[in-house]
């Protein structure tokens, strides 16, 4: 006998946790529900079961454009060209299958899901609350495709709770859940800093001034095992002129003050610098030909499009040439677009219709339609250390009360 106890289970209209009762299940209905379950892309039986419920209710009648799994449309096919596939639907409806994505068959998922910001944005969101459990889907099947040298790049950003100066965890949280739930490693965290973030939120940041910009997303690299394949030759930047400096008049070696020893070997030019866990990538792209499309064809333009430089980034440094990339939240499919141009194998799948017919507008027959001209900035950008204060600003007050009260 097999009890399911579902007393935290969060209903549909409210997300209190109400109490419900408990269902007897001999041993093998209990066995055939998991199986059906996990063939199905649900991290366990509540979850399926809760589908199954969807299905059945009116509001939640099934689509008639795909096949059905559990209440959830099959994604359907909706373009392809020489190297990669974009699907429309629900990535974990297409993941939950062997077909077209197999075990251990994936070198990279590079993706940017949508983030649980607590004022929704109009690509669908997640209440943060629920975002974590509401990830665990597509974990599970994220750990099901990929390879063993394979790497999991998640670009996530992070939200303000509603009201107050504080953070949601929530994206730490996933980043637990994924490692703890389902033992994947974090091969090392990223930031992505957008020098052209505006500042928000304008009443913690310009209003009250308690607060500064948020100009980084995270970005999780996880992996299968704590030995993915990587190389960092791959992504080497230009060296600074100080380093060019060095390696045209040489170095005298000598202890630094911190003792380390500079040996000659720092002499050595080896075609570049290694890059930082940081990554400076203003997000500004505008009038680009995608965008001119989605005008000329009134699509809606996607809101939170990846710069091309970001995805190329971790396909160079993770990825080899016939590789299989997966990008499950695809939007405006620019991870294809890059990997295709790049020569890797790749598939996308989009859940919004329209970002989909978007989407095609980067490829055309079986390559890509339109040049990017999003990462061709080859000045770096600047950011000013801190210093100690000078002038009035040291005896300027501060907000006493934290920012409690709105300045008159
Ligand atoms: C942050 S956006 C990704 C933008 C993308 N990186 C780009 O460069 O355009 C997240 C996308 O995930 C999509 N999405 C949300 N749930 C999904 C699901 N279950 N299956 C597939 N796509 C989903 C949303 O419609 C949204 O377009």
């Amino acid at each position: 006998m097999v009890l399911i106890n579902e007393d935290e289970r969060m209903t549909e209209k409210s997300d209190k946790k109400t109490k419900s009762g408990k269902v007897d299940l001999t041993d093998n209905e209990f066995r055939d529900l998991e199986q059906a379950a996990h063939r199905r892309g649900f991290p366990d039986v509540k979850e399926y079961l809760l589908a199954l419920h969807h299905e059945s209710s009116p509001k939640t009648a099934a689509d008639s454009s795909g096949l059905e799994i559990a209440g959830v449309p099959l994604p359907i096919l909706a373009h392809k060209t020489k190297l990669g596939r974009i699907y429309c639907g629900d990535s974990a409806a297409l993941l939950g299958r062997k077909d077209p994505v197999g075990d251990d068959s994936v070198d990279l998922i590079m993706t940017s899901p949508p983030f649980g910001l607590l004022r929704p944005k109009d690509y669908g969101n997640e209440d943060a609350d629920r975002y974590v459990a509401w990830f665990e889907r597509f974990g599970a099947q994220f750990h099901r495709i990929l390879k063993p040298s394979g790497s999991l790049v998640i670009d996530i950003g992070g939200a303000w709770k509603r009201g107050i100066p504080t953070r949601s965890l929530y994206h730490y949280e996933l980043l637990i859940m994924l490692c703890r739930k389902f033992e994947f490693h974090l091969a090392q965290e990223f930031f992505w800093w957008n020098p052209a973030k505006l500042p928000t939120p304008a009443e913690w940041v310009n209003i009250r001034r308690v607060r500064v910009k948020d100009a980084v997303n995270c970005i999780w690299w996880l992996s299968k095992t704590p030995f993915p394949k990587a190389s960092n030759r791959r992504v080497l930047q230009p060296y600074s002129p100080s380093m060019q400096n060095l390696l045209k008049h040489g170095y005298k070696a000598k202890l630094r003050p911190s003792g380390h020893d500079i040996s000659d070997k720092f002499q050595r030019d080896n075609g570049g610098a290694i890059p930082p866990n940081l990554i400076a990538l203003a997000n500004t792209e505008s009038n680009t030909a995608y965008q001119r499309y989605c005008r000329e064809h009134d699509l809606p333009e996607h809101p939170a499009r990846f710069p091309s430089g970001v995805p190329a980034f971790f396909v160079n440094m993770l990825t080899d040439k016939g590789d299989l990339v997966v990008d499950p939240f695809a939007g405006s499919c620019m991870t294809g677009y890059v990997t295709e141009q790049m020569g890797r194998r790749w598939l996308c799948c989009e859940l919004d219709q329209q970002y989909v017919e978007g989407a095609k507008a980067r490829f055309i027959g079986d390559g890509c339609l339109f040049a990017d001209t999003g990462s061709t900035r080859e000045a770096p950008y600047e950011i000013y250390a801190p210093r100690l204060p000078i002038g009035s600003e040291d005896g300027l007050p501060l907000a006493m009360d934290g920012g409690k009260t709105r300045p008159k």
